[in-house]
């Protein structure tokens, strides 16, 4: 068998172009592009106890949000980024008449500019001096541990920055405690994340709600 540059195959400079452009797809396939507004662009960690809603959850509480906090109304998202996320991305039938902020623990979420204020729970009233007392239309929020301590001052956050609506995203068995320190009362809809849980997830309000009833 001879070895020559003859023997070797040879491919036209149209199909090299249709190869290249075959690998280039495949590779956009398996990498999308990372949308910064969508749920998940954000690797959860579990080291911050961070489980985010799948797609559905994270969309049926931003349309809540935005239905419950009205045209012009603000919003609050305390350690529940994937909701801030779903309104961000702006879709949602009224996304854009609602703001909405981002109070979290994980600073990588300091990409969404002036809409992220660190929060940490253990300093519940360690806020900007920006942040008025009760000036959001409605607070959602995902405490980070089911504890009552944990919930505890999440609550003083929660009534610094409430006009009056409050919706929270917790284990079923904080029923008692929400009740207690809120006076929330537990719906229907059962929230979903991306990763199953091994705990019971429920969502709880101090107002009617016909979305998650
Ligand atoms: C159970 S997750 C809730 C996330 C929600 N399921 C979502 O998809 O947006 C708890 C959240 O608390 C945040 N967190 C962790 N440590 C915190 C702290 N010390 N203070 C306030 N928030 C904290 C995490 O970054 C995470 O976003």
């Amino acid at each position: 068998m001879s070895d020559s540059d003859d023997d070797i195959p040879q491919l036209s400079v149209a199909t090299l172009a249709a190869l290249q452009q075959f690998y280039d797809e495949q590779k956009m396939d398996q990498e999308p592009a990372t949308d910064l507004n969508s749920v998940g662009a954000v690797d959860e960690d579990w080291g911050m106890s961070q489980f985010w809603y799948n797609e559905e959850t994270a969309t049926r509480l931003a349309e809540e949000a935005i239905q419950q906090a009205g045209k012009g109304g603000r919003i609050a998202c305390l350690s529940c980024p994937s909701v801030y996320q779903r309104l961000k991305k702006g879709d949602l039938d009224g996304a854009n008449d609602v703001t909405a902020v981002v109070l979290e623990f994980d600073r990588r979420f300091s990409m969404y500019g002036d809409a992220f204020i660190f929060y940490d729970y253990n300093n519940p009233l360690s806020l900007p001096e920006t942040i008025g007392p009760q000036s959001f239309d409605l607070v959602i929020a995902d405490p980070p541990y089911l504890s009552e301590e944990c919930l505890s001052k999440v609550a003083v956050t929660v009534k610094f920055l409430s006009k009056g609506k409050t919706l929270l995203c917790t284990g079923a068995i904080m029923e008692e405690h929400a009740k207690k320190l809120m006076d929330l009362k537990m719906c229907n809809f059962l929230p979903k994340h991306s990763h199953n849980l091994a705990n019971e997830f429920r969502c709880y309000t101090n107002y009617e709600s016909k979305l998650l009833s």
